[in-house]
């Protein structure tokens, strides 16, 4: 099929703004390189990837996982600090045992999350337990597992907590989630710091609920906790968040109630479209400074960063199925589609989409869109390419909250997974059948 024309108020692309505009399209990710006119991760070409496991497949770098990480393990030099993966971004067992095999600790926000980090073969004691609704079951799993800590978001949780603990002849290691009202400027379904928002406890109210933590027998208080939003992009919010936090410290610690840890929760943002994030270990530089000033700078930390460490160190393979032009856009119809890639749809994110083998000559703007049958199911809007049907295509920065939040809408399997290391590449999650949807499903007799 031939590319159909631009739609209005779109010229074409020349071949020399394609090839210009390549670098820019692979934001923030420099273990996706072109090579000869191919788009390759590390040592391995993405198309050989594809042919070898079809498509959609999620490909991930573990050199870019480790560079990520590497950032933060800068900032933190000289500092004692524990780096806890937040696992909600993706949490898939070969991407769990990358940061498990580089010293991390992890950030869970429900029962499955445990497992699955048990599974990757972490000991509970590096684990922290963050979430508004943890049931009984899951507190009790915890505690049976030894968790390092639980960071607790309301008055409420913090009775049943201790509770749970009581009944196992335990005591509960806790920090309290305070909400620092800051605002994180940041999309606002992914705001989690202001007043209006279901997490952690007010901070009016904190120096109260410490004090009423420190009289529960089943409990033992071990620090602050705190978590503003994510995809941020400047370090002014941590910077204020990380000020009403230590003036809480303050006041806590004259109260008669020492904090071993402060945790700083994640949220620091990647480029997804020419973002400029504050690199870890600049913004952790600028966060020692105010932390030094007020003689913090020697405390335990924990962080609990997700997106940063994985966002663009994953990218998701696709076939154009068809080109369909229209009167008004012009639609590519790719093999993934809103449940392998729900970031669009949700938060109308961005996400650039770049082809395997971009190809010279004049593009046409398409809106790429997915099968599913939902007019939110896009991926991209108004982007320009050069395509024909049966290419491939990579849409990046997909290392983060895709797979973990991949959905089977239109009983669609999840795609499959390989993690890359150099030149070597291993599937860590094959593509998910009908038969394995259905598992668990059964006919009235
Ligand atoms: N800690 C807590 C308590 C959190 O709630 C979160 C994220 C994190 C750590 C990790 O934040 P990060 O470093 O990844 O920003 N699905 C959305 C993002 C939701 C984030 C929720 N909480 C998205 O796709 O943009």
């Amino acid at each position: 099929m031939s590319a159909p024309a631009a739609s209005p108020g779109h010229a074409p692309a020349s071949p020399e703004s394609i090839a210009t505009s390549m670098p820019s399209l692979l934001p923030g990710a420099p273990h996706f390189h072109l090579r000869d006119g191919e788009l390759f991760v590390e040592g391995l070409r993405l198309s050989d990837l594809a042919r070898m496991h079809g498509t959609p497949l999620f490909v991930y770098s573990k050199a870019a996982m480790l560079d990520a990480l590497a950032a933060y393990q800068r900032g933190f030099a000289g500092r004692r600090a524990r780096i806890c993966y937040a696992m909600k971004a993706n949490s898939s067992l070969g991407v769990l045992q990358v940061f498990a095999q580089a010293g991390c600790g992890f950030d869970i926000v429900s029962g499955g999350e445990l497992e699955r980090v048990l599974a990757a073969g972490v000991d509970g004691a590096r684990v922290i337990f963050s979430g508004v609704g943890k049931t009984r079951a899951e507190m009790r799993r915890a505690l049976e597992v030894g968790i390092g800590c639980f960071n607790v978001e309301s008055e409420a949780e913090l009775e049943v907590l201790n509770e749970v603990a009581a009944a196992m002849g335990k005591t509960a290691p806790i920090s309290i989630r305070v909400n620092p009202d800051v605002d994180p400027k940041t999309h606002p379904y992914i705001s989690t710091g202001l007043k209006g928002n279901k997490f952690g406890i007010a901070h009016e109210r904190t120096l109260a609920t410490y004090q009423r933590a420190a009289t529960l027998p089943s409990l033992k208080v071990k620090g602050i906790d705190c978590h503003i939003g994510s995809q941020i992009t400047q370090a002014e919010p941590y910077l204020d968040a990380m000020d009403r936090m230590l003036d809480l410290v303050e006041a806590i610690e004259a109260a008669g109630i020492p904090l071993q840890h402060l945790d700083f929760g994640g949220g620091l943002g990647i480029n997804y479209n020419g973002d400029t994030p504050p690199q870890a270990d600049a913004l952790w530089a600028r966060l020692f400074e105010r932390l030094d000033a007020r003689g913090f700078g020697q405390r335990e930390f924990m962080i609990e960063p997700g997106r940063s460490l994985v966002g663009n160190a994953g990218v998701c393979l696709t076939e154009v199925l068809y080109l369909k032009p229209g009167e008004q856009k012009n639609f590519c119809i790719i093999d993934a589609a809103m449940n392998d890639l729900p970031r669009p749809a949700m938060y109308e994110a961005f996400h650039a989409i770049v082809p395997l083998a971009p190809r010279a000559g004049s593009g046409s703007c398409y809106d790429v869109v997915g099968p599913v049958c939902e007019s939110g199911d896009w991926i991209g809007r108004d982007r320009l390419l050069n395509l024909r049907c049966g290419d491939l295509l990579a849409v990046m920065s997909a290392g983060a909250y895709c797979m973990s939040m991949a959905s089977n809408y239109n009983t669609r399997g999840r795609a499959a997974e390989v993690l890359v290391d150099g030149t070597r590449s291993t599937l860590i999650r094959e593509r998910e059948s009908a038969a394995d949807q259905m598992r668990g499903e059964r006919l009235v007799d």
